[in-house]
This record gives structure tokens, C-alpha cells and sequence, in this order.
């Protein structure tokens, strides 16, 4: 059912310096910020030749990553998200396997501007997995 690793998200304290590492001692390619208030993060994409990197910091008050940080002050892996060809389809099939989904189960517009859910990470290895339709 999943596709392609559309890409792995790294919550991180210092987005400049993220940045720079990224760029700098990895030698990728990497976006400037961008600020998404609808999401509470300000993103910086790496491009990879085979999928993304998406370091994520958070923007303003009660951003869904920042108890993540709090956790985890240097940082962390925060999620993976896997392609889908049709969310619901995936849902539907993800709920009769008996895994969980996060929200209200209904597909929500995500930080590409397409279909996500979010999986409920003890169902998954301890890894929260984004499905994004693709
Ligand atoms: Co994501």
C-alpha cells in the first residue's frame, strides 16, 4: 500500500543552524524558511536526490511540535511520511488492521498542500508515521 519516502521530518532548536549543517557539512541543498501558521512550524526543506528532509521549528503559541522539543531540547526525529494513492482507501485499510489513527480520522491538508493523516506512533514501531496522498 505505501509508496515512496516522501520525507522524514527533524524537529530541530536552531533552524539557521540546521540549515547550515545541511548545507554546509552535508553539502545538500536547502530551502529558505518557510513560515506555515496553519501548521505552527517554520520549515526548512533539504532536498535529497531520492526524498526530503523537512527540519521543522516551531511558530507561535501552542505549536504541535513544541512539547516535542521540550522533550527532546537538542532535537530529534519527529516523524516519516510515506506516500499514498488514495488516503481514504489507506484509512479505511489501516483501520481494519486495527491501527490508529491521530485527529478525528479525517484527512487533514498538510504542509504540501495535500491529503495527511497521522498514525499513532505505538502502532508503528514507536515511529509516527504521516500518510500523505500523493
Ligand atoms: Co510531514
Amino acid at each position: 500500500m505505501i509508496g515512496r519516502l516522501n520525507h522524514v521530518a527533524i524537529v530541530v532548536p536552531d533552524l539557521a543552524a540546521a540549515a547550515n549543517t545541511y548545507a554546509n557539512t552535508l553539502g545538500a541543498q536547502v530551502s529558505e524558511p518557510l513560515e506555515l501558521p496553519d501548521h505552527g512550524v517554520t520549515t526548512v526543506f533539504v532536498e535529497l536526490p531520492n526524498t526530503k528532509i523537512e527540519l521543522l521549528h516551531p511558530l507561535g503559541e501552542g505549536s504541535p511540535i513544541g512539547k516535542f522539543l521540550e522533550k527532546n531540547p537538542s532535537g530529534g526525529m519527529h516523524h516519516v511520511c510515506y506516500e499514498v494513492e488514495d488516503i481514504l482507501a489507506a484509512r479505511d485499510r489501516l483501520l481494519e488492521e486495527g491501527a490508529r489513527i491521530l485527529g478525528d480520522g479525517e484527512p487533514k491538508t498538510g504542509a504540501h498542500g495535500k491529503p495527511v493523516l497521522f498514525l499513532h506512533p505505538k502502532d508503528f514501531c514507536g515511529t509516527l508515521v504521516e500518510i500523505e496522498q500523493v
